[in-house]
């Protein structure tokens, strides 16, 4: 039985006249499939790049805008943009001048420059908190964060929500299952219990929440102010300011992690709800494309972690490590482009034209969802938007995974790309850039109802 309401025999003979026009259609992913099959694992640079709804990976030639385009010369409308990390569309004019201007004067030297300091102002001024530090990936800055938690408030407990995703850190791998914290299933390599420092509840439950704080040995709260990476959840009126009242009360420290959730203002929920976090995390398209992730905190966690830094140093006589940092971390490239991004492409201007088309686009599927008398959902965050196969918008994580149906989601995913179309992979988002045209909405709706169309078309579709 499936949430869908779509009998999974439909899904499957839908899927293989799919796979069999990609594979038709797409001579040259094909035949570069097979090559690189020959010298990368699993036939592609990053394993879960196999994992996509195509028959063999779709390879991208290059992409600008609201564009792409695969190697047999197909072209393609993205509403997936990385999956945030091109957030502003493909290579922005300002992010490929600094590119081009950093390019002949250094790349990485381990010291900073002035774009370093007017990055921190931006920050600093952007999203509310005086203190920035500079990482290679939003999963680097996430687990920095959670080291200085860790270090200020001497407490090893981190508390996440079912269902969230905060990059490859080992802590966040956990789920709440039966009343209890489990490892996330799938996990490979996995070497000792995650569960012993690393808590999991429910999004909007309160009294989850409390309980846990009140164990006393919770260091910090990681959480998106709306769940994005389970099908999309978002918080009940009132939640995330229970959420910060809460963690004041019981000395812990609150984590809000913007990385998907910048899709609602230049200032991420946080300023748009005022959330007033210890801490803000934000990785993706901080930098136009370019990898660079980036944390903030408030003065007085500022002077913490001081505090904190200089007990560690002294323990060590000089000869210790802080476990944090990597080599490439806020090299000059990354820099200068997250300043071009902060001044010149992340604007308000930006948020005013995008927001606009996510609504165009919620609004289409919800009237397409009903046209096809389908018990599906549509949430929306900003220029964010995604379709769930539930009847209302779920309020939990473990709610947004049963509507989860994979095969149907990656049959009408391979439908989208088979005619020009890109949305993200693992579930139903889609995000619109600076360069989104409200033809180009208009156009995935129509798409979409069309493949609704043949689908529910096909003997014995509905449940
Ligand atoms: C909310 C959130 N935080 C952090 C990350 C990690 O980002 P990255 O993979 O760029 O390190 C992700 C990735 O999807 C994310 O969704």
């Amino acid at each position: 039985m499936t949430a869908s309401g779509i009998h999974p025999s439909a899904v499957e003979a839908f899927t293989a006249q799919e796979r069999e026009r990609f594979l038709a259609n797409n001579p040259n992913s094909v035949a570069l499939a097979e090559r690189a099959r020959k010298s990368l694992y699993g036939g592609v640079p990053m394993h879960w790049m196999a994992d996509w709804s195509t028959p063999v990976p779709l390879f991208v030639e290059r992409a600008k805008g609201a564009r792409f385009y695969d190697v047999d010369g197909h072209e393609y409308i993205d509403f997936c943009l990385g999956d945030t990390g091109t957030m502003f569309g493909h290579s922005p004019d300002p992010i490929a001048r600094a590119l081009t201007e950093q390019a002949s004067n250094g790349l990485t030297t381990m010291l900073p420059g002035e774009d370093a300091v007017v990055c921190g102002e931006l920050l600093a001024e952007r999203f509310g908190l005086p203190y920035w530090q500079v990482t290679a990936t939003a999963t680097d800055a996430n687990r920095y964060v959670l080291r200085w938690a860790r270090a200020v408030t001497g407490r090893k407990t981190l508390l996440v929500f079912d269902g969230c995703y905060h990059g490859t850190v080992d802590d966040v791998m956990v789920r709440y299952r039966n009343g209890r914290t489990v490892p996330r299933s799938g996990l490979i390599g996995q070497a000792y219990d995650l569960t012993e420092y690393s808590r999991a509840i429910p999004f909007n439950d309160v009294a989850a929440l409390e309980a846990a704080l009140a164990e006393g040995d919770v260091c910090a709260l990681l959480c998106e102010p709306a769940m994005t990476n389970i099908g999309m959840v978002l918080p009940e009126p009132g939640f995330l300011q229970q959420c910060r009242e809460l963690t004041r009360q019981y000395g812990v420290l609150l984590i809000i992690d913007e990385t998907h959730t910048i899709s609602t203002d230049i200032g991420g929920c946080t300023r748009l709800w005022n959330l007033e976090p210890d801490f803000f995390v934000i990785g993706k398209p901080i930098a136009g494309g370019v990898p660079c992730g980036v944390f903030g905190c408030s003065a007085e966690i500022a002077e913490r972690m001081h505090t904190a830094r200089e007990q560690a140093q002294a323990h060590s006589h000089g000869h210790g490590h802080s476990g944090m940092g990597t080599t490439l971390s806020a090299n000059a490239l990354a820099m200068h482009c997250m300043r071009a991004n902060l001044e010149q492409v992340m604007t308000s201007a930006a948020y005013a034209h995008m927001l606009p088309l996510a609504k165009r686009l919620a609004d289409g599927l919800r009237r397409l969802i009903a046209g096809h008398d389908l018990k599906w959902s549509v949430t929306e965050l900003g220029a964010r938007c995604e379709f769930q196969f539930c009847p209302a918008p779920p309020k939990t994580g473990a709610e947004a995974e049963a509507a989860f149906h994979d095969e149907l989601q990656m049959a009408l995913h391979l439908y989208l790309i088979n005619r020009g179309i890109l949305i993200t992979p693992f579930h139903n988002m889609t995000l619109c850039c600076l360069d989104t045209t409200k033809a180009d909405v208009d156009r995935l709706i129509a798409t979409l109802d069309n493949a609704l169309t043949d689908l529910l078309a096909l003997p014995n579709a509905r449940i």
